[in-house]
């Protein structure tokens, strides 16, 4: 059975437009540690929710997926790691220069710091995307488990910490990159919920089965009528 202790492993993704929303959320859900802040709230926020996060004591998952030149992608870097953030996301289709920019960039932040340097984390293919999708929309040759194990070990090779990738592959990314190597699983629908566009999901019980080391959960919780209430039954599901 794996152990699990819900509170620092479900990430909740923070999906709402403006900054009040965001902190109504976090207030109905104390219980919650670990937050997602992507592109929308980033977008209406900016860096105000990760100072309010901060000032919460919450950990922060920063999921802006980067994706651009490599000189870019090291000078965003940069300035990301100045938000005291735990850690943050980039496309491994950026390629190996870009990857390893990224990473030498952080490397590079002189430590100690005030705030600690956050985690190089690679998002391998979004879990939105079907076996169907790779084949005819990106004309990728190879099968998709194939594909996201390329992904994931092209990431290692460049010093990630780890890689966004489907519940679906997380068992093998663990097996083949190692325990160390940290998988993030969206893609999570617990039984019942609406699957909306995510296309290669699995319950919570079961991805974390299947080697998730962290589960971001976000429409079944925040679009729930009452999210506490179903945040703990999540929790309560993984622990049986
Ligand atoms: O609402 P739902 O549970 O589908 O939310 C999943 C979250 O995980 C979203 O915030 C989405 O941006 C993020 N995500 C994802 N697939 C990835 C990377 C991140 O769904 N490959």
């Amino acid at each position: 059975m794996v152990s699990i202790n819900p509170a620092n492993q479900i990430i909740v993704a923070l999906d709402v437009p403006q900054l009040a929303e965001a902190i109504a959320l976090v207030e109905r859900l104390p219980q919650v540690t670990f937050w997602k802040v992507g592109l929308e709230l980033f977008y209406g926020a900016g860096t105000e929710i990760l100072e309010y996060l901060n000032h919460q004591n919450k950990r922060i998952f920063l999921d802006l997926k980067l994706n651009d030149i490599p000189n870019t992608v090291a000078a965003a870097c940069r300035v990301i790691a100045t938000y005291g953030v735990e850690m943050i996301t980039i496309h491994t289709s950026v390629g190996r220069a870009g990857l390893l920019a990224a990473q030498d960039a952080l490397n590079s932040l002189s430590t100690p710091r005030v705030k600690p340097i956050p985690q190089l984390i690679g998002v391998t293919l979004l879990t939105s995307f079907s076996a169907r999708d790779l084949a005819f929309d990106l004309k990728v040759p190879l099968e998709l488990p194939e594909y996201i194990l390329h992904l994931a070990l092209l990431a290692q090779g460049c010093g990630l910490a780890g890689v966004v990738c489907s519940p679906q592959e997380a068992a093998q990314i663990q097996q083949v990159c190692g325990d160390d190597f940290v998988r993030i699983c969206p893609g999570i629908r617990p039984l019942g919920s609406e699957q909306g566009d995510q296309r290669r999901s699995l319950t919570p019980k079961a991805a974390l089965d299947a080697g998730a080391n962290f589960l971001v959960i976000g429409r079944p919780i925040t679009q729930a009528p009452d999210p506490a209430h179903v945040f703990e039954q999540i929790c309560a599901q993984c622990q049986q």
